[in-house]
């Protein structure tokens, strides 16, 4: 594994670490289908205890780093010149039905400007990581974006809209028009924290969705860019409506997502 720095190094341990509890977890969800309270308070506590693994390593080198994580919220929220950004799982859904596609998500911020990302799918034992200016990596490999520059030849992925959405009909209508007025495939995974791995991978052309938490594209972010792709969001100043692509089909995607 090519790590490029300490912080990668501590990323990648930190994730290594809670990801062996989080298999053992995986594999008992399917027995957990069938029990009459069903998988949702085990996947809830599964995402918990991955959390605070991976917490309690990133603390143990840097105390006084802020943090921010989804199911427990801000730790040291002063500190505001370094900070972690963690998903414990992205694609809790797909987790908690016994499908194999979600991923562990950590992202190192300084500044406000995400630095590095670290998505692993402890599953199908793919990582993708990147530190600003080094490149971005698959396992062992460097990673580009797709050639694809036109959308009607690209392969896209979304998400949501999420139940309780009051954009719903809006949503619907975005995957409509790309749906139709490019005959661009759609694909849904359930997980945004791979989707964006995926695009700088070049498996996907671009991705949008709306109504995100940061923590499900922090680390995404930069493994994109530095895979030569580019982010920007549906709604200036809301970093939560995600638009993301190999760069040659952003403008024409972006065009086509846009309703007033
Ligand atoms: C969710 C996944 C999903 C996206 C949702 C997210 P979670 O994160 O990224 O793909 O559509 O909006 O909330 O809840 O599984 O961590
Ligand atoms: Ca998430
Ligand atoms: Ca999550």
């Amino acid at each position: 594994m090519r790590l490029t720095s300490p912080k990668m190094n501590l990323m990648y341990k930190a994730c290594m670490k809670a990801s062996r509890s989080l298999i053992r977890d995986f594999g008992e969800i399917e027995k957990l289908q069938v029990s009459s309270k069903g998988p949702a308070d085990f996947v809830t506590a599964a995402d918990k205890r991955t959390e605070k693994i991976i917490i309690e390593e990133l603390l143990k080198a840097h105390p006084d780093y802020g943090i921010l994580s989804e199911e427990i919220g801000e730790i040291n929220e002063k500190n505001k010149n370094n900070r972690w950004i963690i998903d414990p799982i992205d694609g809790t859904l797909n987790f908690l039905n016994g499908i194999p596609h979600f991923a562990i998500s950590i992202a190192y911020e300084e500044k406000k400007e995400i630095i590095s990302g670290l998505i692993f799918d402890p599953i199908k034992d793919e990582i993708f990581f990147a530190e600003k200016g080094s490149g971005a990596f698959f396992n062992n490999s460097r990673i580009r974006v797709s050639k694809k520059n036109k959308l009607k030849d690209s392969l896209i992925v979304t998400g949501g809209p999420k139940f309780a959405s009051s954009r719903k009909e809006k949503i619907f209508q975005q995957y409509i028009r790309v749906s139709n007025s490019t005959n661009a495939a759609i694909r849904k995974f359930g997980s945004a924290a791979l989707a964006m791995s995926y695009v700088a991978a070049g498996r996907f052309d671009g991705y949008w969705e709306w109504e995100l938490n940061y923590w499900d594209i922090a680390a995404g972010v930069i493994i994109l860019k530095e895979a030569g792709g580019y982010v920007d969001y549906l709604e200036p100043k809301k970093v939560v409506n995600v638009v993301a692509t190999n760069s040659k089909i952003h403008e024409e995607l972006k065009t086509v997502l846009i309703i007033d």
